[in-house]
């Protein structure tokens, strides 16, 4: 299992210290959620963040694009140094895109909303390395996990069995401590997780208690 605390939920005036926290916890990757206003009802951070985070930590940095037209924005987060971006189904051109990242050598994402079936998926899969399923309604921190949406992860594994292409399942959205294992038993093997690290009395705590399942 792989642990991506989103910067959404970290305290935004002192992003430095908070890399430092998260690497101290023993994540692996770090989520940046990328909003355009226009695909979801916020805006946040942008390439200069990603540039600015890339400079301080090896962490795999994983950018999710929230954006209606991501195909303008894969070189600025490229050049800025992101490991892997995901874009959605229901945004513009997701194929193309997904080909664009990729042709950049980075980890390409596609991501369905809670609305969005999993069978979306089946054409864009095959140009994939990891699917990002919503757990909430994307554009907020803070918001209950809606769990029917894990019933996908089943799905998709299905379809890139099926296709003898396996990609890595990714979870995000309203995810911690107390719904972490129902999470990881449904599939998912890399967890997103915003006020459930950033919020917590002992965030390294909560890691260790998922990792060691008995969470
Ligand atoms: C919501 C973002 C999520 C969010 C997760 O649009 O995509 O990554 O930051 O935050 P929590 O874990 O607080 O729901
Ligand atoms: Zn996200």
């Amino acid at each position: 299992m792989i642990f991506a605390p989103s910067l959404l939920g970290a305290d935004l005036l002192n992003l430095g210290e908070e890399v430092r926290r998260v690497e101290s916890w023993g994540a692996e990757w770090i989520h940046f959620d990328q909003m355009d206003g226009h695909f979801v009802p916020n805006i946040s951070f942008g390439p200069a963040f990603v540039a600015a985070v890339r400079k301080k930590t090896d962490l795999f940095l994983d950018v999710h694009l929230m954006l209606s037209d991501p195909m303008n924005y894969i070189d600025a987060f490229a050049d800025a140094g992101a490991d892997g971006i995901t874009v959605h189904a229901e945004a513009a051109e997701p194929a193309a895109v997904l080909e664009k990242i990729r042709a950049r050598g980075l980890r390409a994402g596609i991501c369905v909303n809670p609305g969005t079936p999993a069978s979306v998926l089946k054409p864009l899969l095959p140009m994939a390395d990891l699917a990002l399923i919503m757990t909430v309604q994307p554009g907020f921190g803070g918001q209950k996990m809606r769990r029917e949406c894990l019933l996908k992860a089943a799905e998709i594994r299905a379809m890139t069995e099926a296709a003898r292409h396996p990609v890595l399942i990714e979870a995000d959205g309203g995810i911690n401590e107390g719904n972490a294992r129902e999470v990881l038993d449904a599939g998912v093997d890399v967890l997103v997780m915003g006020t459930g690290l950033f919020r917590a009395e002992d965030p390294a705590g909560v890691i260790a208690e998922i990792r060691g399942g008995r969470a």
